[in-house]
């Protein structure tokens, strides 16, 4: 199992593997409008952190990191659906965290959690409590009612991954 995180580079293999992601999500995520998806996959903006295994892409986060703002929005989350509930979507999460903080220099995450994912995300150390001052975010992430939006503060020293 490798975990990689690309933006759309120009490499043509790391656009297939975002091409694989854009589809699990365009499964995964019915309600959102498969045009959407592949804009924000492969803005060269937002950023994919992918689970492969045999040279497949399982499962990613696409997020756009806020530097400056020292935040990252997660945009998409998902794992393909025969690989669910096998602690793939946790060490992804993890992989992600640790990312965001030593390359990225993140030191929050900031989603719109559908309904039914809200249990992953506390699971993952979110919460419903937004602790970042508005100033922070407030102008860079998009307003989106199909969610609630959710916080999670990023470790500064924890290593999350092995
Ligand atoms: N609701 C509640 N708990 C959940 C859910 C859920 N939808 N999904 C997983 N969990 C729990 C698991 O039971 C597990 O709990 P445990 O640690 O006590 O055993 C824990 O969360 C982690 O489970 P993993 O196996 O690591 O999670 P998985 O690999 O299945 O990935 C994910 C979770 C990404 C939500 C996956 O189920 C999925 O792709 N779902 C469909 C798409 C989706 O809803 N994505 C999120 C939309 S919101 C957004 O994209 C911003």
């Amino acid at each position: 199992l490798r975990f990689l995180c690309y933006a759309n580079d120009g490499v043509d293999e790391h656009m297939i593997w975002l091409i694989g992601l854009k589809n699990i999500f365009a499964r995964q995520l019915p309600n959102m409008p498969k045009e959407y998806i592949v804009s924000l996959v492969m803005d060269r903006s937002h950023k994919s952190m992918m689970v492969i295994r045999v040279n497949q892409v399982v499962g990613g986060i696409t997020y756009r990191p806020y530097v400056s703002q020292r935040f990252g929005e997660i945009a998409f989350c998902a794992i393909t659906a025969d690989e669910q509930v096998k602690g793939y979507g946790t060490r992804l999460m993890n992989h992600l965290k640790q990312h965001a903080r030593d390359v990225d220099g993140l030191t929050h995450f900031l989603t719109y959690a559908d309904n039914n994912a809200v249990g992953y995300f506390v699971k993952q150390g979110f919460t419903k409590e937004i602790t970042l001052e508005k100033e922070r975010w407030h102008g860079y992430i998009k307003d989106y009612d199909g969610g609630i939006l959710m916080e999670c503060k990023i470790d500064p020293k924890l290593p999350y991954t092995d």
